[in-house]
Order: structure tokens, then C-alpha cells, then sequence
């Protein structure tokens, strides 16, 4: 009988995403809260003639089924760091939105880490498994624990935080998906433009670390995580974030005069004008906090309880600004062998 290996790894939402100025490196450094939904893919690996991926679900056309799929870049990888050829076959069955700013594909790039793992009994430690991630992306070291963390750096870098309860989430899919580096793209644009309209016509900059004040995680923010306190937490997540190009400007304003944790939501609508009816339509149908998650499409709404997620879930699907919404719970764990 073929052994095979089944992975399940939860999305995230990023309760604050706190964007620095733009590195020499071109990324940008984060102050990264992150929490574990628990919406999962499931990553199967089976050994095969040759290293091949399938993909089932909603957006499975979506899904790259070839060497470029995190998964795969993952089997590659490991199978290298311990001289293994990587002949398997991935399947990758997919219930977080793709491309959708759930991390999706850094899930199945964790998934596929940790099967192979599994499957080939490397006996990889967890801090070697975990800089694997790093080198995979920013977000796949968060996919492998789980939880909630804070991840400095480009993100990678993470320190689990303690969650003193569960919170209720809905998220509202958007049909097709936004590219992460286009929106870190229009983030820069948009601080650009507003630093040159602070600063005068001709005035270059504004995007750049000199210009954009350090990220700092909020600790308001964090101690309504510690204390699973959903009012505290939507009030944190409602406050505003980094001012847009440079200290000293305004939070960009977004729906019920609130701001936004998220410094990525501006560039997200900008590019997706619709997101706001879906943030909208959630601020109206009772949703504490109503934001864009990471690069978006997809928007995150904390809701009271099980039961206000979902009326909520109801509310959004009859709104008609989204495709779907779904209530899921948080904190998850992380990649877990099934
Ligand atoms: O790390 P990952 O491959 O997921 O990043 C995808 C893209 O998102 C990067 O190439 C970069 O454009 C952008 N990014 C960034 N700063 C981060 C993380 C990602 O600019 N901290």
C-alpha cells in the first residue's frame, strides 16, 4: 500500500498589519498581528514517479498546479536540504479563498513542508522547518504555528501572543483575487501621491523608510487578544493606522468614520473601489469591526457571538457584495498532520 501524508493548515486574518516604509530590499517591514482562522486546506502527499500537483475546490482553475505553487516549491525545498528527490504527488484541497489576503497559498506551502516532512521522516526540527517557511515567504512561518502571533521583520519573525478566548469572525469572498505585491505597489503609490501633496508638487519620496514611521503593534490592540475581549479588540481594530506617506498626516478614514488597523486597506480598495459596499454592508448589518484582510480581496468582520456571525454570514450573502461570506472561529492551530 502507497503511504500518503494528509496536512491541514488554517488562513489567517491580520487583526493589524502595521506596513513600514519600503526597504532597499524592496520589502517592507511590519508590525504583523496575525490570527489563525479556522478555515483550512488540506495538503495530501503520496510518493509518485514525479513531482505533479492537483488541486480540488471552488478556485481550483485559480491554483498554479505547477512548480511555481508554494507546495511544490516546498517539497523541492526540503527534499534538497536533505537530498531527497522530490517525486511526489501533491493534492492540495482548497477552502481558503485564493488570492483572496487569507494566505492561502503560504498555507499549502506550509502543508506541503510539513507532509513531506512526515512522509520522508527527515526529522527536520521545528526551528529548521521554520526558516524553511521563511525562505518560502513572509506569511508561511505563521501557517506552520498557528495561533496568534506577532510577526516583525518582513513578517517572518514571530512571537506567539497568548488569546484569552474565541472570537467570531465572518469573511466576505470577493470574486477573483488581488496580487500581494500590487498591493504593497498601490500602498507606496498612495503614500507617494499624499506625501507629495503635503510637500509640495516635485517633492520625491514618501513611501521610503526615512518618510513612514516605524510599524508598532498596538497595545491596545494586544491586550484585548490577551483578554478574548471582541469589544476592545473591534475598537483596536477600528482606531487607524499608520498615517499614509509620512508622520504627522491623517489616518485615512474608511467606513462609520472609523480607520483601520490594516495599512494595506487603502491600497486594497483603491484597487478594488467595490470593497467598500462589502465593508459597508457589514458595518450595517451589526459587524464590530469591518476590515479588509491583508492584501484583501477578502474583508473580516468580528461579530459578538456564534450567533450574531451567523446572521451576519446572512446578512452579507443577501447584500449582494460578495460572493460568499462565511463565519469561521479564531485561533486555529497550525499545519497539523491528520
Ligand atoms: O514574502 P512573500 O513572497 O509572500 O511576498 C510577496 C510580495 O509581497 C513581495 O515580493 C513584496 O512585493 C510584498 N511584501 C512586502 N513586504 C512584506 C511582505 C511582502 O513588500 N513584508
Amino acid at each position: 500500500m502507497t503511504r500518503s501524508v494528509t496536512v491541514s493548515v488554517p488562513a489567517k486574518v491580520n487583526v493589524q498589519l502595521a506596513v513600514g516604509g519600503v526597504r532597499p530590499d524592496g520589502f517592507h517591514d511590519l508590525a504583523n498581528v496575525f490570527l489563525a482562522v479556522g478555515l483550512h486546506d488540506r495538503v495530501t502527499v503520496t510518493p509518485s514517479d514525479t513531482l505533479r500537483i492537483t488541486v480540488e475546490g471552488p478556485d481550483a482553475d485559480q491554483v498554479p498546479a505547477d512548480r511555481t505553487n508554494l507546495a511544490a516549491r516546498a517539497a523541492e525545498l526540503l527534499g534538497a536540504r536533505y537530498g531527497i528527490a522530490p517525486e511526489v504527488h501533491l493534492h492540495i484541497a482548497k477552502e481558503i479563498p485564493v488570492a483572496g489576503g487569507m494566505a492561502g497559498g503560504s498555507a499549502d506551502g506550509a502543508g506541503a513542508l510539513v507532509a513531506c516532512d512526515a512522509l520522508w521522516g527527515t526529522g527536520a526540527s521545528r526551528e529548521e522547518l521554520l526558516s524553511l517557511c521563511a525562505e518560502l515567504g513572509s506569511d508561511v512561518p505563521f501557517s506552520l504555528i498557528g495561533g496568534a502571533a506577532l510577526g516583525r521583520g518582513r513578517g517572518e519573525l514571530l512571537t506567539p501572543l497568548e488569546v484569552g478566548g474565541t472570537f467570531h469572525w465572518v469573511f466576505a469572498v470577493a470574486d477573483g483575487g488581488l496580487s500581494t505585491p500590487a498591493v504593497y505597489r498601490e500602498c507606496d503609490r498612495l503614500r507617494e501621491a499624499a506625501y507629495a501633496e503635503r510637500a509640495g508638487a516635485g517633492a520625491t519620496g514618501g513611501a521610503s523608510v526615512e518618510h513612514v514611521p516605524d510599524p508598532e503593534p498596538s497595545p491596545a490592540l494586544l491586550d484585548a487578544l490577551a483578554e478574548g475581549d471582541v469589544v476592545a479588540l473591534a475598537s483596536a481594530v477600528m482606531a487607524g493606522g499608520t498615517p499614509p506617506g509620512f508622520a504627522g498626516g491623517t489616518p485615512a478614514r474608511t467606513v462609520s468614520g472609523g480607520g483601520s488597523s490594516n495599512d494595506l486597506q487603502a491600497a486594497a480598495v483603491s484597487l478594488r473601489p467595490s470593497l467598500t459596499e462589502t465593508l459597508e454592508a457589514g458595518a450595517k448589518a451589526g459587524a464590530l469591526a469591518s476590515i479588509v484582510s491583508g492584501s484583501g480581496p477578502t474583508c473580516a468582520f468580528l461579530a459578538r457571538d456564534a450567533a450574531a456571525a451567523t446572521a451576519l454570514s446572512g446578512a452579507l450573502r443577501a447584500s449582494g457584495t460578495c460572493r460568499t461570506a462565511i463565519p469561521a472561529t479564531s485561533p486555529a492551530p497550525g499545519a497539523t498532520v491528520v
